[in-house]
């Protein structure tokens, strides 16, 4: 059985809905209470069993790799008091998982990312990550629900779909298909389109930021052309993918939170906290 051993991370976006603090803060740093945004994503990626983190970066992002090393200075002022253990639950992630680090040197959109990706990840399948798209649930988290699908299905990629309002669909990429036999969340992919006019849209089920990828896709991305907004889009590969069987979407359990966007910082912001 194919087993998933790296989650991937493309994190070399501007982030300019958050603009002016993104101008020196990467979106994936700003904080959700006392975390920063990406540290939610690779919990997520660890509880699904993974430690093996591939970041796709750009050169002004160099503080998420900060984030993951010790930091010797604090360290060593705050040794032997009671604010140490508040380093504890970063250290307990540095200490368990290898991060790797690669730079997309132009923003030619997250297919592109991905493909950039390809040295790290190698001839395998993978998890991926978006996280500013933050899952929070209950139970077994998003991508572990994502996982266990894939192990039933290994030739193909899955994708996290959530039924959005029509007029928020065109900011997603949208799937049309056929429910799986016996299964009321789990659909073949017949097509999928990026950011359509809410009307031309076949579904209102969304592609959210979760995605188990084959190593097919690498092939497929390098000859995928830009499509929407001048950026090579996942959703165009995939859909070369779709057209051969080998995509499944998940309507997933749990709740997502946007936190690309300032409403989704604060709604997760309030949930977080009104529960911690
Ligand atoms: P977004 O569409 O949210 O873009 O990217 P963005 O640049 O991060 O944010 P805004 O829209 O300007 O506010 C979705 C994901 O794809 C990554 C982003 O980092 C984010 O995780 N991405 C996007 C890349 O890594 N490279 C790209 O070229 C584009």
């Amino acid at each position: 059985m194919n087993r998933i051993n790296k989650c991937l991370f493309p994190v070399a976006g501007f982030g300019t809905r958050f603009l002016p603090v993104t101008k020196s803060t990467p979106k994936e740093m700003l904080p959700i209470l006392t975390k920063p945004i990406i540290q939610y994503g690779v919990e997520e990626a660890m509880s699904a069993g993974l430690t093996n983190m591939a970041m796709v970066t750009n050169k002004y992002k160099q503080s998420i790799k900060k984030y993951f090393e010790p930091h010797a200075y604090i360290e060593s002022s705050i040794k032997d008091t009671a604010i140490k253990s508040l380093l504890d639950e970063v250290n307990y992630i540095s200490r368990r998982c290898d991060f790797t680090y690669i730079e997309q040197k132009e923003r030619l959109g997250l297919g592109h990312a991905i493909y950039t990706a390809k040295p790290l990840i190698g001839n395998e399948s993978f998890a991926v990550i978006l996280p500013d798209d933050l899952c929070i649930n209950n139970g077994n988290s998003v991508l572990a629900q994502m996982i266990e699908l894939y192990n039933q299905h290994p030739d193909s990629c899955i994708v996290a779909i959530e039924e959005v309002p029509m007029s928020e669909l065109h900011k997603y990429g949208v799937i049309d298909g056929e429910l799986i036999e016996n299964s009321i969340d789990t659909y073949r992919v017949n097509s999928m389109f990026e950011k359509l006019d809410p009307k031309d849209a076949p579904t209102n089920l969304a592609i959210i930021g979760r995605y188990i990828l084959t190593p097919d896709i690498f092939n497929v991305l390098e000859n995928t052309s830009p499509g929407k907004n001048g950026e090579i889009q996942i959703t165009d590969a995939l859909m070369i993918l779709a057209k051969q069987g080998k995509v499944i979407a998940y309507k997933f359990q749990g709740t997502r939170y946007d936190c690309g966007s300032v409403k989704g910082v604060i709604e997760a912001t309030s949930h977080l906290y009104s529960n911690s």
